[in-house]
Order: structure tokens, then sequence, then C-alpha cells
């Protein structure tokens, strides 16, 4: 008779390490970063404090943040054989796949790439977070057929960001609402895409392969993907009137309806609220209330069939299009973000390694002869 072990699929509940980079609280429906609250940070905080919190645990000083600026703004510029490479790959491709090949590239390039000493880490972990908005921005103009703009080093990450993407400047209750859900997006502790990056890290590979392998995790709709597979919906119901049929056809069919439901938040998604606030102010600034409609249609019939409750995607699928972002560009305004709180915890991994490698119960043949 075999032992049988309780096997947790998907690791869920699994606790596989410490962690002080952020702590979710399912709970008290909360989310720290390093010990402050993430709807207070991305109400008083820029997403340039907010970085520099993640990789080294205190808010800056404006020395500190002063350095970090000047140093971002330094790299923000897409160099020409990551701008050469984007342009060579095809415009139906998804944009992820360019942001993963491009942190591939920056990979091969990097003078420190295989120098894991914390000072280079942290100098990596920079330039990848000062370029890939370049990146992003590229990928979009090339697929609508405009010409490259450079970036602006008199603007901020945020504004500096738009300024690229859309070659105007944006008005800053759009650049408000855009740098708010870049703090939201940072770090939520052991998520698929994190902790592929520790896995990585803990086989002592290099930062940039950590990124990009989390690049490929995040691309999945149950994952990152989900924040535009939700614009998706949003246009397939086309009006609130139409949401609940839909969901109901939705359900019948046995689909998951993206935006909705977490592995950890069983009572809906700290973030929520804030971003959630931000799309309202959107809509408003772009005079497109009318998507509010839909949102809490969609969001009230799902409560009341499921009693699944919306998660930080729900809410910046619709945001990300109001300000003008093509749909699949959304996971790569996820991994823009995200990169500070991967590269946060490949640096906390690497501190205090220890390879990470399961076990599993073999359900295959017994051992037999070979014929
Ligand atoms: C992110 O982990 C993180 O922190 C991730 C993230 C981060 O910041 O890094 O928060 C970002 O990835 C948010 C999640 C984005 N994904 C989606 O919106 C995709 C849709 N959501 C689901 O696929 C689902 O809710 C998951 C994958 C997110 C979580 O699912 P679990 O914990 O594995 O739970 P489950 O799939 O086993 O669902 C439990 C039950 C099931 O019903 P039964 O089969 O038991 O009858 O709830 C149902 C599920 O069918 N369910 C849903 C649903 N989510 C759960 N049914 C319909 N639609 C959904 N969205």
């Amino acid at each position: 008779m075999t032992e049988t072990t309780e096997i947790r699929k998907g690791l869920a509940g699994v606790v596989a390490d410490t962690s002080a980079i952020s702590k979710v609280n399912p709970q008290t429906n909360s989310l720290l970063y390093r010990g402050y609250p993430v709807q207070e940070l991305a109400a008083r905080k820029s997403f340039e404090e907010v970085a520099y919190l993640l990789w080294h645990g205190e808010l800056p000083t404006p020395a500190q943040l002063a350095e970090q600026t000047a140093a971002e703004r330094v790299h923000r510029e897409l160099p020409d054989n990551i701008r050469d490479a984007i342009l060579e790959l095809p415009t139906d491709c998804h944009p992820m796949d360019v942001c993963r090949t491009a942190v591939s590239i920056l990979g091969a390039h990097d003078p420190q790439a295989e120098d894991s000493s914390p000072e280079a880490e942290l100098a990596k972990a920079l330039r990848l977070w000062a370029v890939l908005p370049a990146v992003v921005a590229l990928d979009q103009r090339r697929r609508r057929g405009q010409e490259l703009v450079p970036p602006r080093e008199d603007l901020g990450y945020s504004a500096n960001f738009l300024w690229m993407t859309f070659g105007e400047e944006a008005e800053p209750a759009v650049v408000q609402a855009f740098e708010a859900s870049m703090v939201l997006y940072a770090e939520h502790s052991f998520n698929a895409s994190t902790f592929t990056a520790r896995v990585i890290t803990s086989t002592l590979a290099d930062l940039h392969s950590a990124v990009t392998g989390a690049i490929g995790a995040l691309k999945g709709p149950l994952h990152g993907g989900a924040n535009e597979a939700v614009q998706a919906t949003f246009e397939e119901i086309g009006s609130a009137d139409k949401a609940e049929a839909w969901l109901d056809d939705a359900l019948a069919s046995k689909k998951k309806i993206m935006g909705f439901g977490h592995r950890v938040y069983k009572n809906g998604d700290s973030r929520v609220p804030t971003m959630r606030a931000v799309l309202g102010d959107l809509a408003e600034h772009y005079g497109k209330t009318e998507v509010l409609d839909l949102y809490e249609t969609l969001e009230n019939a799902m409560a009341s069939r499921k009693n699944i409750k919306p998660n930080l995607d729900y809410p910046a699928g619709p945001a990300y299009h109001l300000i003008g972002f093509d749909t699949n560009i959304f996971t790569p305004l996820f991994v823009a973000s995200r990169v500070t709180g991967w590269t946060a915890h490949v640096m906390e991994q690497r501190a205090a390694n220890s390879l990470i490698r399961p076990v599993c119960e073999y359900v295959g043949p017994e051992q037999r002869e070979v014929p």
C-alpha cells in the first residue's frame, strides 16, 4: 500500500519561502509593500519612489531619489541594436513576445550580465526598468505605422512613458492615473511570474534569464494576460444591457470570466478599490462613463451568480483602453511595472538562496523489462 502524500496542485496555499518585500493578507484584504499600504503609496508616492522602496526596503531620501532618477533618465533611450531587433519582429506577433525578446537581447549585450553581485543586480534592474517603456512604446507605434518617439529627460517616468507612446504630452490627470496603475501592478508576493523568476534565480542563473522567464509566465490569461482579455470581454458584450445574458452563456459553457477571481484573495483583491477609482476618474476625464455601467453590471452579475469578485485586471483593462493603449499592449504595461517586483525578488532569492526543486508522486508504470 503506497503511503499517499498530500498533493497541493498549483502549490495552492504552500508556503515556499519567506519574503520581506510585500505582504498579501486575504484575511484583512490588504497589501503592504515593505510595510506600507499599497493604496497609500498609490495616492501619495511616485512610481520612482516605489521602485526604490521595493529594491532597497526603504523610501528614498531626496538625494537617493535624485540619484536614481538621474540614472533612470540616462538609460531610457532604446539602444539601436534593440530598436532594430524589435523592428525586425513581425507586427502580428504578441507584444509580450517582443518584451521577452528585447529583455533577452538586452541581457546578451549587458556588460554585467554574468555579474550577480548586489551592486550589479541593482544596476541591471534599474536599466531594465528604465528602458522597458521605450520597448513597449515603440512596439505599439510600429504596429500603427508610426515612427519611434525618443524619450524626454524633462518628464517623469510615467509622463515620459505616455509621451513615447502617443507622441504628445499627456494631461496631468492621465499621468496621475497611469502612475497609480504602475504602483498597483509593481509587486504581489509569490505570484506565478515572480515565483518563476525565483525558480530561475535559485539555479544561480542570471537576472535577465529570470526576467525573461517571468515575462513568459505573465503572458498567460490566467495571470497577466487577463487585463487584455477583460477589454476583449467588454468589446464582445458591447453594452451594459447585454452583460447578464453574455455572462449566463459564458458560465453555461464553463468559461473563466477574465478579471475575476484570485488564488489568494477570496473576498476581493485589495488593489481593486484604488484602480476602480482611477477608472472612474478616467471615464469622467474622457466623457466615457458608459464603461462604468458595463463594469458595474457585469461585476454585480458575477457576484450574484458565482460570488466571485474582481481582481486588479478587471478595472485596469478598461482604464488602459480609455488612455488609448492598444489592447494587446496592456500586459506589456504590466511587465514595465512588475519588473521592479520581479527584480526585487531576484535579489532577495540570491541573497538567501536554496535551489527550488519540489518532488512529485509518481503515478506511471511500475518498473518493467525492456522488450
Ligand atoms: C493576476 O497570484 C497573483 O497575485 C496574480 C496577480 C498579481 O498581481 O501577480 O494578482 C495578477 O494574475 C490576477 C488574476 C488574473 N486572472 C484572471 O482574471 C483569469 C480568471 N481567473 C481565474 O482563472 C481564477 O480565478 C484564477 C486562476 C485567478 C484563480 O483560480 P484558482 O485559485 O486556481 O481557483 P480555481 O480556478 O480552482 O476556481 C475555484 C472555483 C472553480 O469552480 P469549480 O470548478 O470548483 O466549480 O471558482 C471558479 C472555478 O471554476 N472560478 C471561476 C473564476 N475564477 C474561479 N469561474 C469563472 N470565472 C472565473 N474567473
